[in-house]
C-alpha cells in the first residue's frame, strides 16, 4: 500500500491551540509519501535500525497488524515547522493500517503522531489529512470535519476556505523538536500568568484572523499575524534567528510570524511580492520557500 500526504503550516493559533484555542493552518503543496510493503522485521527503506530511530515508524510498527518495510520520499524539509512528521503519520496511517476515509486517517495519524511524541493537538494531522485549510477549535461549528481526544481535551476540525495568497516561508536552520517546546511551555504557562494570558490573547487573534480569512483580506491577515507574533514571544518560543527573518521579510510583507512550534524552525510571511520578500529571508541567513496553499490532502494508492 502507499499514500502521500501534504506539509503544512500554521498561520495563527500554534500553542494555544493545546490549551483549547482555536487555531487554523493550510496545506503547501509539498508532499511526502510513504510505500509499506509487509513481511518480516520492521525497516525503514530497507534499514532495521532507522525504523527503530524514527518514532514515528517505530510506533506505527507496533500498532500496525503486520510489520515490514516503510519507504518514504519526501519534498518537505524536515523539523522546520512545514509538518514533515505530521505528513508522515498520514502518510503511514494510510499505507499500513485497514482506513480508507479522511476521518479514519486522521484519526490513526493523530493516534501514531501523539504516541510518538506524547502530546501536542490534531491540527497537523487534521491538516495533512484534509489539505485545504483547517480550523481547531474547542467547540463544534459549522463546516465539521471530525472530533478527536487526548486526555482530557477533546478538539474539533473543520474545514475553512483558503483565499489566493502567496507565502514565503523561512527556515532559520535551527531543527527543534515539536514535543520539546510543548513541554517547555506548559512549564511556563503554569508559572507565569503573563504567559496565561498571552495564551488567551492568541485565542482572541485566531478568531479574528478567521474572520480575516474569510473575508481574504490580507492587510487584516497581515495584521494579526504581527500580532499574534508578539504574543509567541512572551510564551517564550521566539528566538533571535526567528525575528531576524520576521524583521527582513516584513518591509515585503503583509505580516510575519513563527510557526509551528517555534524555538528556531521557521516563520512564515504573508506577501504581495514572494521574491522580494525571499531574497530578504535569505539575505538575513535564511532558507526561503515560497509555497502555494492545496485543496488535496491525503492521496491513498
Ligand atoms: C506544532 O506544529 C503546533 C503546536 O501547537 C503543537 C501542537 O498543536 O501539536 C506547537
Amino acid at each position: 500500500m502507499q499514500a502521500s500526504a501534504p506539509g503544512k503550516f500554521i498561520l495563527f493559533g500554534e500553542h494555544a491551540v493545546v490549551y483549547g484555542h482555536p487555531a487554523v493552518a493550510l496545506a503547501v503543496d509539498l508532499r511526502l509519501s510513504a510505500s509499506f510493503e509487509p513481511g518480516g522485521e520492521p525497516r525503514l527503506d530497507g534499514d532495521a535500525e532507522a525504523a527503530v530511530d524514527n518514532p514515528y515508524v517505530e510506533h506505527a510498527m507496533s500498532q500496525a497488524p503486520e510489520t515490514g518495510d516503510v519507504r518514504v520520499e519526501s519534498e518537505i524539509p524536515r523539523a522546520v515547522g512545514l509538518g514533515s512528521s505530521a505528513a508522515l503519520c498520514v502518510a503511514l496511517a494510510g499505507a499500513m493500517f485497514d482506513v480508507d476515509d479522511e476521518a479514519g486517517i486522521a484519526e490513526r495519524a493523530f493516534e501514531l503522531e501523539h504516541g510518538a511524541q506524547g502530546k501536542g493537538s490534531p491540527i497537523d494531522t487534521s491538516t495533512a489529512t484534509h489539505g485545504s485549510g483547517v480550523v481547531v477549535a474547542p467547540d463544534r461549528q459549522e463546516d465539521h470535519l471530525w472530533s478527536l481526544s487526548a486526555g482530557d481535551e477533546t478538539w474539533h476540525v473543520h474545514d475553512v476556505d483558503v483565499p489566493d495568497l502567496s507565502f514565503v516561508v523561512g527556515d532559520t536552520g535551527v531543527t527543534r523538536r515539536t514535543g520539546r517546546l510543548v513541554t517547555e511551555v506548559a512549564v511556563r504557562t503554569t508559572a507565569d500568568p503573563a504567559a496565561r494570558q498571552a495564551m488567551e490573547a492568541i485565542g482572541q487573534i485566531t478568531r479574528r484572523g478567521m474572520e480575516a480569512l474569510a473575508d481574504g483580506d490580507a492587510v487584516r491577515i497581515g495584521n494579526l499575524m504581527d500580532q499574534n507574533q508578539k504574543m509567541l514571544a512572551r510564551i517564550g518560543v521566539n528566538t533571535d534567528e526567528l525575528q531576524s527573518l520576521i524583521e527582513a521579510a516584513r518591509p515585503h510583507a503583509f505580516g510575519a510570524k513563527l510557526t509551528g512550534a517555534g524555538g528556531g524552525g521557521s516563520m512564515i510571511a504573508l506577501t504581495e511580492d514572494p521574491e522580494a520578500c525571499a531574497a530578504a529571508i535569505e539575505e538575513a541567513g535564511g532558507t526561503p520557500y515560497v509555497v502555494s496553499t492545496t485543496e488535496t490532502g491525503v492521496i491513498l494508492g
